[in-house]
């Protein structure tokens, strides 16, 4: 399948894709044995290949031996069912239940989403499934959003790159994915119906970039739509989302599917570009609408036979390039489940520093918080797996420290949503006779689900408060937290060390254990802003949806936009985490201070480790737009590079920027735009934390026609030195008596009143000089020319 970059910047030290794990059989899915397939299906055959079967299988059409393929939950683990026709809620298979997707961005790191993609997808070779429900890259837009923990970011830049190296690490075990949920599908509350308000530009700059990039760098092979609406219509019937924008913008070459139970008309959905209509039991319904619209006419056989072609390549390619004979590799992947965990771990606050837990100071350790015996480590909904395994981290450090250490446990708190003051006292006390306490805290299950937005995003009070009596009387009181997404530190500045070990997945204890105790350095950083109050947040007054519309009010002014453009200051900004050891940045270099849109921009930057240990740091690279003609966040994250250094080790770290990096989406012209002017190249270790930059100053190459129309305002016409001729010719006797005796048209004072106003009203205001006619033609006129942006 075809792969092409938009975005050049993606880190270029990173690993090449993993290869192609299979030799694939192109003949069994050739366009001959496609089209065969096809003149010998019946109306009736194709309408039910465009429904499943059951809960995760397509129908099959043995007659032709067209096969069925399996489908299942993701996006962190297989979810598999016993059967195809059973749903698989506690009875799934056991599979390895890695990091969530909250957890795999904070590793920043596109290389290992690759490999845990491949580890994904030899699972579900294994267990017969041919394609994963995930990755889910929509956006963080809120952290109420209850299905954070299943997205990667609120940055579509680093969400769609780490979408698409998650797909190719699937994919290259011969199974496919979904790519979902598309698209600006950003909470649960009326989920199924809400309709995502949100302009053009804001779309396509946030909310589509994540699969755009996806699609364009990695060709999943499905798309799964959403639920909700979106402008108006519903995801699995738009033209515009799904043909329009993924098959002809993007050149999406795999089938769209529904969501489950997610579609309404699916004659509607069918002419859109929507394939598979999912699970089966709707199709008993729905499928004889869909023979009725063919034979009536309302729906073109043509626009069937697209979709049932498109449906026919994925599954007899997935079939041919099945191997049910592979190993889960349970055991393997337990331990890399582990790595995987310790790379996500972020440092958010070290101070002292007190970690990593050091044998000469803190011999005593207090273990505390029922998370320790009872770990969190997933989200709530149809993610949920069955782990193969499931460490604790108390028998972690007991097995694995407990010769070295004194290592005590209190409870600290219950599951139960309580605040129980005997557990907090009893676990006070024992941090009082410890060297060192740590305090594993977070948010329950329940708090975080698919189906469901968190009201607040306080920890439960219990957490809080015994924080707040350990820290009393433990100075060195490290908080571990486990939670899907941001959360609320009212003790922040009583603690030194908070650890955000995220939902780590089944062997995440161990890697908390990792980072504490040195073994691992800490190199995660945040994917998503962490806010100091709900109020901070950018969709604060319009979350969730009220009578069904959800206002995207912020525009593109999402996490770190708008906390950098409203000056708020975060609790933890995006892109912040801490390491053991200490990076040096310096010797930034442009390949060129000017560059046209047409060029690509080499950005050099060296990296040194001047700490003690050997450690990870995420190279972060930020584009400002110093000029602009729209509104424009201060920075935007156009690349990163995760680089490992020895202590005193150093090395240049290359990126490449080109036109896209450089635009915004105009709604105007309907593209994407690099305005000429200047722009500032910023590098750092956060998106608050920069430390070199640089500045560039682009000229565009393009000619735009201009796109006025009898609404623009006389103001923007009068303003530009290539019209304001035109305007004087169209209208020199009224110019002429505002400039006064003597002077030329041209040289009118034109008062604010008369300038804001739009052409159509200057029949009136020259007193007929003008007809509206001769105001159409000199809008066309306008149009006709071009200028450079
Ligand atoms: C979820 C999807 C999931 C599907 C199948 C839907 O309710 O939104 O993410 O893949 O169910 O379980």
């Amino acid at each position: 399948m075809k792969k092409t970059t938009i975005y050049k910047a993606a880190a270029l030290l990173s690993v090449a894709a993993a290869g192609t794990a299979h030799s694939d059989s192109e003949q069994a899915w050739s366009d001959e044995k496609i089209s065969s397939l096809l003149s010998e299906m019946t109306l009736e055959e194709k309408v039910l290949l465009t429904s499943g079967r059951d809960a995760w299988s397509t129908q099959p059409i043995e007659r032709l031996e067209i096969p069925y393929i399996w489908v299942a939950d993701g996006p962190h683990g297989l979810r598999r069912a016993p059967s195809t026709d059973t749903w698989g809620y506690g009875d799934q298979l056991p599979a390895t239940c890695f990091p969530t997707a909250s957890a795999l961005s904070a590793t920043w790191d596109v290389a290992l989403l690759r490999e845990v993609g491949a580890a994904l997808g030899t699972e579900a070779a294994a267990l017969g499934v041919n394609v994963l429900l995930g990755p889910g890259v929509n956006i963080k837009r809120s952290p109420l959003g209850g299905r954070n923990f299943e997205y990667f970011s609120e940055d579509p830049f680093l969400a769609g790159k780490l979408g698409a190296a998650y797909i190719d690490g699937v994919q290259a075990q011969g199974v496919g994915t979904s790519l979902k949920h598309y698209v600006a599908n950003n909470l649960e509350t009326e989920r199924m119906w809400a309709n995502s308000d949100v302009d053009d530009r804001t779309l396509n700059e946030i909310y589509m970039t994540p699969f755009e990039i996806a699609v364009r760098e990695a060709q999943p092979w499905t798309v799964m739509a959403c639920y909700n609406r979106v402008q108006g219509e519903y995801g699995t019937q738009s033209m515009h989302m799904l043909t329009q924008k993924l098959k002809e913008d993007w050149g999406f070459e795999g089938i769209v599917v529904s969501d489950w139970d997610a579609v309404i008309d699916r004659v509607e959905g069918i002419r859109a570009g929507m394939h598979l209509e999912m699970p089966g039991k709707p199709g008993r319904v729905t499928n004889r609408m869909v023979i009725d619209a063919v034979k009536n006419g309302d729906l073109d056989e043509a626009d069937l036979d697209r979709v049932v072609r498109d449906i026919l390549k994925v599954v007899l390619r997935a079939k041919a390039v099945e191997d049910t004979s592979r190993d889960q590799n349970l055991d393997e992947h337990h331990a890399f489940a582990r790595q995987v965990a310790a790379q996500a771990v972020t440092l958010l606050k070290n101070d002292g520093p007190v970690l990593p837990i050091a044998q000469d100071k803190h011999r005593k350790i207090a273990v505390i918080g029922e998370f320790a015996v009872n770990p969190r480590y997933q989200g709530n909904g149809s993610s949920e797996v069955k782990p193969s395994r499931l460490d604790k981290f108390i028998d972690i450090v007991g097995a694995e420290y407990g010769d070295e250490f004194e290592i005590n446990f209190a409870q600290g708190y219950s599951l139960a949503d309580d605040t129980d003051f005997s557990l907090i006292d009893a676990a006070a006390s024992l941090a009082a006779e410890s060297d060192v306490a740590l305090v594993l805290a977070g948010l329950p299950l329940q708090y975080e689900s698919e189906g469901i937005d968190r009201l607040h995003i306080d920890l439960p009070p219990a957490h809080n408060r015994l924080i707040e009596a350990v820290s009393e009387k433990q100075p060195n009181t490290v908080v571990v937290l486990t939670n899907g997404s941001a959360v609320a530190m009212p003790w922040v500045d009583r603690v030194p060390a908070i650890v955000e070990a995220w939902l780590g997945g089944q062997a995440g204890a161990g890697a908390v254990a990792d980072v504490v105790f040195g073994k691992v350095n800490p190199s995660g950083k945040l994917a998503e802003t962490f806010p100091v109050r709900l109020e901070d947040t950018p969709a604060f007054l319009n979350f969730p949806a009220e009578d069904g519309e959800v206002l995207y009010g912020e525009r593109v002014f999402v996490g770190y936009r708008w906390y950098d453009k409203r000056g708020i200051e975060p609790l933890f900004p995006f892109g912040h985490g801490l390491s053991y050891a200490r990076f040096a940045y310096s010797d930034m270099e442009l390949s060129s201070e000017v560059i046209s849109d047409t060029d690509t921009l080499a950005v050099s930057v060296k990296l040194s480790n001047s700490g003690k240990v050997e450690g990870k740091e995420v190279v972060q690279l930020y584009v400002r737009d110093v000029e602009a003609t729209v509104r424009r966040p201060e920075k935007e994250l156009r690349g990163f590079a995760k680089i490992a250094l020895a202590p005193g080790e150093s090395r240049e770290v290359r990126f490449e920027l080109s036109e896209r990096d450089f635009s915004y989406y105009s709604t105007r012209h309907g593209q994407w735009l690099a305005e000429s002017g200047e722009f500032d190249i910023l590098i750092g270790a956060s998106s608050r934390d920069i430390r070199q930059e640089n500045r560039v100053k682009l000229q565009s190459t393009k000619k735009l026609n201009y796109r006025f129309s009898e609404y623009s305002f006389f103001r923007e016409l009068w303003s530009n030195p290539q019209l304001k001729p035109l305007l004087v010719e169209l209208m020199p006797a009224w110019l002429g008596s505002l400039a006064g005796e003597g002077r030329p048209p041209e040289e009118a004072v034109i008062e604010p009143f008369l300038q804001d106003q739009p052409m159509i009203k200057f029949p009136y205001f020259t007193a007929g000089e003008v007809s509206a006619e001769q105001i159409s033609g000199f809008i066309a006129r306008c149009n006709e020319m071009t200028y450079t942006p």
